[in-house]
């Protein structure tokens, strides 16, 4: 997908390309405040421990991967968040928000991007 003409981000162009062609599992610094680790690892092995401020949830939806979308997941990633911290995804599903819900995050819905009315927005309390 060509989103630096899209975006109309040509002075990005390095970073992005870096961000996409750095090597996995180590880290890379891709701008003086900015850097990268990608990990290639299913969502069930996740076992971080309030880890992360931020977790942009970008899994295929719930009805074509049931298995991502349960308390199970959903309590993998409030475990790898710091106090606080947020969990976002496109979905606006009431099964998503009531999982999210049952394992402990304050659960918003936000205006959805471009196609989608809704999204969710989950608070580590
Ligand atoms: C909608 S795409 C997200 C793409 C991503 N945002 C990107 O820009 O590359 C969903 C991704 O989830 C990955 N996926 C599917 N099952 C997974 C699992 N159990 N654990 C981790 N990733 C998984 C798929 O391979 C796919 O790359």
């Amino acid at each position: 997908m060509n989103f630096i003409s899209v975006l109309k981000a040509e002075k990005e162009s390095e970073a992005f390309n870096k961000i996409h062609s750095v090597s996995w599992e180590e880290k890379h610094q891709v701008t003086d405040n900015f850097s990268i680790l990608k990990r290639k690892q299913f969502f069930e092995d996740i076992d971080d421990v309030e880890a992360f401020n931020l977790i942009y949830f970008d899994a295929f939806g719930a009805r074509v991967q049931p298995e991502l979308w349960t308390e199970a997941i959903f309590t993998k990633m409030y475990n790898a968040l710091k106090p606080n911290g947020i969990l976002v995804t496109y979905s606006a599903k009431g099964s998503v928000r009531r999982a999210m819900i049952a394992v402990g995050f304050a659960v918003e819905r936000l205006p959805g991007p471009p196609g989608k009315r809704e999204m969710l927005r989950a608070i580590k309390k």
